[in-house]
């Protein structure tokens, strides 16, 4: 059966399973419309999976995973576990599951849907039109390299090692390059080649992959002047492609184009169709067991689950119309609704994006 789909389910801490839930709804719900048939395998990862077994990402969740075609995560973390000792940090289990799964490539689109500019800080007409997408190295550089802190005769000194290999380099921008090509063929590479040994091999790298792709369009930038375009015309941005630690910044950066930190999704992706899809948000422990979370960024996930693990740019479409039609009729939850306005529940937010989903031809 070609459209027979395992996947797995982390909902993890927090707001994680009230929003994975909402996901879950709307992969059902396409999945109706296509004739997919799931088998979802749920995991313990995080907190709860530290509370119950001692570590943050255990063997049988990473197992699980790799069965999977596709892995569905929620949010790790919360205060409970901020003073835990780092192997027992539920962030912990991110990193673990990006390097043992291989997933060098994140994804994240950053969209502006019709109705949200007034959520943003920003002037409505410099986020016109915004539609950028960060790809982030994700499995190198600062993040993975040497740490260490040691004693020294002046006081503690403390080191961390950026460190990029030049393979590790080109089948990010390769990814990149191949993402601009079916976008506004423009990529935008980010570094900071004027300090760093790592940044100009980066850029090196760029320079010999870009002669693969004579129709994309590539511009070179230094980090700190990225960040600043990307509030000042972030329109002009379409694919940008960066190392681990600039990834994560900008990425959050473009959160404020889209509204609110609850509308941005995430794909990681390493060789082959295998992915695993999340929110770009944490487990917003303040609101948590509210039933009051955005669910959209968890559903987006979803839709970038059918592009890029099941190749359905249909089912994709039709995830990401009905969430532009929700919004569209002013359907808000908390975090994107004018102040004093009625806001939806993330269960109701989650019903309205399947209720569109059906209406679809
Ligand atoms: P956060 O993203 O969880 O929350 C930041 C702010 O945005 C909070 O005010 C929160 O209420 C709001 N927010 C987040 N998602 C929302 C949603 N879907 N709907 C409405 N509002 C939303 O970041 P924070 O507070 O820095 O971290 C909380 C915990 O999450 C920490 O333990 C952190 O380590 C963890 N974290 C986990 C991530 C992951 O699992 N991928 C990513 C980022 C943080
Ligand atoms: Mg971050």
């Amino acid at each position: 059966m070609a459209n027979h789909k395992h996947v797995a389910v982390l909902p993890g801490d927090g707001i994680g399973p009230e929003i994975v839930d909402e996901g879950v709804k709307v992969m059902k719900a396409v999945g109706d419309r296509f004739d997919y048939t799931f088998h979802f395998s749920f995991g313990l990862v995080g907190g709860g999976a530290i509370e119950r077994l001692k570590q943050p990402l255990p063997e049988e969740t990473l197992t699980q995973c790799r069965k999977a075609d596709a892995v569905l995560l929620g949010a790790v973390g919360g205060p409970r576990w901020d003073r835990n000792p780092p192997h027992l940090r539920p962030e912990k289990a991110l990193l673990g599951l990006r390097k043992e799964l291989g997933l060098y490539a994140n994804l994240r689109p950053a969209i502006l849907y019709p109705g949200l500019e007034s959520s943003s800080s920003l002037k409505p007409e410099v986020l016109e039109g915004v539609d950028l997408m960060v790809v982030r190295e994700l499995t190198g550089g600062l993040y993975f390299g040497d740490k260490r802190t040691e004693k020294t005769a002046d006081g503690l000194k403390a080191t961390d090692t950026l460190v990029y290999h030049e393979h590790e380099v080109e089948r990010i921008v390769h990814r990149a390059f191949q993402l601009a090509q079916g976008r506004r063929k423009h990529v935008t590479s980010v570094d900071k080649a004027n300090i760093l040994e790592s940044s100009r091999l980066w850029r090196s790298v760029v320079e010999r992959v870009a002669k693969q792709y004579p129709e994309v369009e590539v511009e070179h930038m230094l980090v700190d002047n990225c960040a600043m375009q990307m509030v000042r015309r972030p329109a002009d941005f379409d694919v940008i492609v960066t190392e681990n630690l600039f990834g994560d910044i900008l990425s959050d950066e473009a959160a404020i184009l889209t509204g609110s930190i609850g509308m941005l999704p995430s794909a990681s992706l390493g060789e082959g169709t295998f992915g695993l899809y999340e929110p770009v948000h944490g487990s917003a422990p303040d609101i948590a067991g509210q039933g009051v979370a955005n669910p959209v960024a968890t559903i987006l996930s979803v839709a970038m689950m059918f592009r890029h693990s099941f190749h359905n740019e249909e089912a994709a479409g039709m995830i990401e119309k009905a969430v532009r039609e929700v919004l569209a009729s002013g359907a808000r939850t908390m975090d994107v609704a004018s102040p004093g306005a009625l806001a939806l529940s993330t269960e109701e937010m989650g019903d309205k994006v399947v209720e569109a989903i059906r209406r679809q031809q």
